[in-house]
């Protein structure tokens, strides 16, 4: 069987489409070495006390897990000194890591979710990195918040590793979306699967209930009829999952098709949703439409989206085409 690791791939990608340039390849290696250290950290659990809280609060006023600020520092030490970067963005940091000037300075901008799910840690249940790369705008030396705030449609590559039962690092640049599973004894990240596709319709959706008498009209609407199930205007079952940790919630939609949402609510009037466009939105948006389905925030493309703030929110409506459209046009009907 031809075994082909990470590394093979990006070197077989850029000479076979031009596809990756040398300093994105330094950076996705780098970034994946940062996910396996990570995984490390996080399958060690209790035996090296990095479970549990620490008593700081991250910008979003959220209290930071010992491993939120742990796998935060990984990605950092990681990738400050390559010369593949201009600064990263995290959301655990109020503001942008300027590269220290010891190092030389790449032309790329990396953003990351250090890890996503942090609540399920505690409790052994499947949590992750997610990470966004653009471009740093042309002659700007020291970058700051603004040179980050590009639509999502500008990223060059996005990814996500999944610490689950195993480890597992979904990427693209752009040329369709693969699946790298952790060889723990190689130590590398070996291709698993090609070219993800998710089914346009489904049969299993994704959201957290506890929030519902906070949602939107639209939504009320959408969800009431998935629960109408057959007898219903849809005219089928479905099935609800939800793990709490968006990259496990997307990684299934990934490999089985569905429907995640999480939309606005009015919990937090003033805030258009919990989670992040920069972090978690956009990346995942552009990984979901590279393997065929769509995203969007009710109204609109999330890859569209112009940010304003480095850690600014957005609703998300993600996966399966059909069902991502129809709660589009529920959202669009309702105006
Ligand atoms: P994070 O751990 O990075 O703060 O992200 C948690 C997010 C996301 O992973 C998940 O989909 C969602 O929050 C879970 O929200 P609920 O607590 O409302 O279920
Ligand atoms: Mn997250
Ligand atoms: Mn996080």
């Amino acid at each position: 069987m031809r075994r082909v690791t990470l590394t093979r791939f990006l070197i077989e990608e850029q000479r076979a489409k031009g596809a990756i340039e040398g300093d994105l390849r330094l950076l996705v290696e780098v970034v994946a070495r940062a996910c396996k250290s990570i995984s490390n950290a996080i399958s060690r659990g209790s035996l090296t006390g990095s479970l549990g809280a620490t008593d700081s609060e991250n910008v979003q006023g959220e209290v930071q897990k010992k491993l939120d600020v742990i796998s935060n520092e990984i990605l950092l030490e990681a990738n400050e000194w390559g010369g593949h970067l201009a600064a990263m963005a995290s959301e655990e940091m109020d503001l942008p890591y300027a590269i220290p000037h010891r190092y030389p300075k790449g032309e790329y901008l990396l953003l990351f979710d250090p890890l996503d799910g942090s609540s399920n840690i505690d409790v052994n249940v499947a949590v992750g990195t997610i990470f966004s790369v653009l471009r740093c705008p042309e002659g700007v030396d020291e970058p700051d918040e603004r040179h980050f705030l590009q639509p999502g449609a500008r990223q060059v590559c996005a990814g996500y590793a999944v610490y689950g039962p195993t480890t597992l690092l979904v990427l693209t640049v752009g040329d369709g979306v693969h699946t790298f599973t952790l060889d723990r004894e190689l130590g590398s990240f070996v291709l698993t699967q090609e070219n993800l596709q998710i089914p346009a319709d489904t049969k299993e959706y994704s959201i957290n209930a506890s929030n519902q008498r906070h949602w939107e009209a639209p939504v009320q609407r959408y969800v009431g009829e998935l629960l109408a199930g057959k007898t219903g205007p849809l005219g089928k079952d479905y099935n609800m999952r939800w793990v709490a940790s968006m990259v496990a919630d997307v990684h299934r939609i990934l490999s089985r098709g569905g429907i995640f949402m999480y939309p606005r609510d009015a919990r937090e009037p003033g805030k258009p949703g919990k989670l992040r466009l920069m972090y978690e939105a956009n990346p995942m948006a552009f990984i979901v439409e590279q393997a065929g389905g769509a995203a969007t925030n009710g109204h609109q493309r999330i890859l569209d989206l112009v940010p304003t703030t480095l850690h600014e929110r957005v609703a998300v409506f993600l996966g399966s085409r059909n069902e991502v459209e129809r709660v589009t046009g529920y959202h669009a009907a309702a105006r």
